[in-house]
C-alpha cells in the first residue's frame, strides 16, 4: 500500500484522529473563531492535504462558525483532492482543491497563505531548507499555523524482539531518503521545526500527538510491519534477519498481544 494512497490514508485516520493534540486542536480553533469575528470569510490553506484529514478533524470545533470558512486544499495528487468535491456537497462547505507541487521556490510567492494554515502526516518528507523557507513565509504575512502528526521517532514495539532496534534503526534511515524536497527530515521533522519556529520569533505551542495501536488497529499493524520491513530491506538489512522479525511480529499480532507507540507531535505556532 503506498503512503499517499486513499486506501492508506483511509486506514490511518481513525488513529490520527484520536492521536491528534486535542489541546492544540482547540487553541487552533479558538484562532479561527476570533478570526470569524471580524472577517466575514477566512481561510484555511491545507497543505499536503490528501483526502482532508484536518478539515474533518477539526470540523467539529469549527461548527458555529462553518459558513464563513473557505478551505483550500494544496496537493499534488488530483485524485486524492478529487475527495474535496464529496465533503463540499456533503457538508456544504466552501473548499478550493488546488494542484499543486508545493516544492517550487514560487508555490510561496503565488500563494497568500493567510490568515491560517494546516497540514498533518507531512513534514517528514520535508527538508530542512524547506522548513526554513515555510517559516520565514509564515512569519512575513504574519499566519497562525496549526501542524499535527509529525513523527518524532520514539517508538514501542511490544512484545519486544532482539532485531526491533537495527530495524527501526533502518527505518529511520530510509524515512530520510529523498521524497522529492531533498534530503528528508524523516523523525527528525519535529525537533527541527520546533527549534526553526522559535528561531525565526512565533510562539510556539507542542504537544504529543502518539499513535497507541493495539488489536483494534490490527489492518493498520500489519501494514506498518510490512512497510517496516520493506524500508528496512531497501536499506540493506539481512533478508532472514527481517523474515524472523516479521513473522515474530505478524504471529504476536494474530494472537491480538501486538501493540504499538509510535510517536508524533503536534505543533501550533503565533506570529504575536
Ligand atoms: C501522508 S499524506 C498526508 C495527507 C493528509 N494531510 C492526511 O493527514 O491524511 C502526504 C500528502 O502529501 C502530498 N504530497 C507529497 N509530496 C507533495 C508535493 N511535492 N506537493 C504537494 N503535495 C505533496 C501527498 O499527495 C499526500 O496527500
Amino acid at each position: 500500500m503506498s503512503s499517499f494512497s486513499e486506501e492508506w490514508l483511509r486506514l490511518r485516520f481513525p488513529a490520527d484522529k484520536k492521536a491528534r493534540n486535542k489541546r492544540l486542536d482547540k487553541l487552533f480553533s479558538r484562532h479561527i473563531l476570533r478570526f470569524c469575528e471580524t472577517q466575514s470569510t477566512v481561510r484555511i490553506h491545507d497543505l499536503a492535504a490528501g483526502s482532508g484529514a484536518s478539515l474533518k478533524a477539526l470540523l467539529p470545533h469549527l461548527v458555529q462558525c462553518q459558513e464563513q470558512l473557505s478551505w483550500c486544499f494544496y496537493d499534488n495528487d488530483p485524485k486524492l483532492l478529487a475527495v474535496s468535491k464529496e465533503i463540499a456537497q456533503r457538508e456544504a462547505l466552501s473548499i478550493s482543491p488546488i494542484i499543486c507541487d508545493l516544492n517550487i521556490p514560487e508555490f510561496f510567492q503565488t500563494h497568500s497563505l493567510v490568515p491560517a494554515v494546516t497540514s498533518s502526516a507531512f513534514f517528514d518528507l520535508v527538508s530542512e531548507s524547506w522548513i526554513e523557507l515555510l517559516a520565514t513565509y509564515l512569519l512575513g504575512v504574519g499566519s497562525t499555523a496549526l501542524f499535527s502528526l509529525t513523527i518524532d521517532g520514539r517508538y514501542e514495539l511490544s512484545p519486544p524482539h532482539a532485531f526491533d532496534t537495527q530495524v527501526m534503526f533502518a527505518v529511520r534511515q530510509h524515512q530520510q531518503k529523498n521524497k522529492g524536497f531533498g534530503p528528508a527530515l524523516g523523525c527528525e521533522a519535529a525537533a527541527f521545526m520546533i527549534e526553526c519556529f522559535n528561531k525565526v520569533g512565533f510562539t510556539v505551542l507542542t504537544g504529543q500527538s502518539d499513535w497507541l495501536l493495539d488489536y483494534h488497529d490490527n489492518q493498520l499493524q500489519q501494514e506498518l510491519i510490512q512497510g517496516w520491513y520493506s524500508a528496512a530491506l531497501q536499506m540493506g538489512l539481512g533478508e532472514s534477519t527481517l523474515e524472523v522479525w516479521r513473522a515474530f511480529r505478524l504471529a504476536a499480532l494474530s494472537k491480538q498481544e501486538s501493540k504499538i507507540m509510535l510517536g508524533h507531535c503536534d505543533i501550533l505556532i503565533n506570529p504575536n
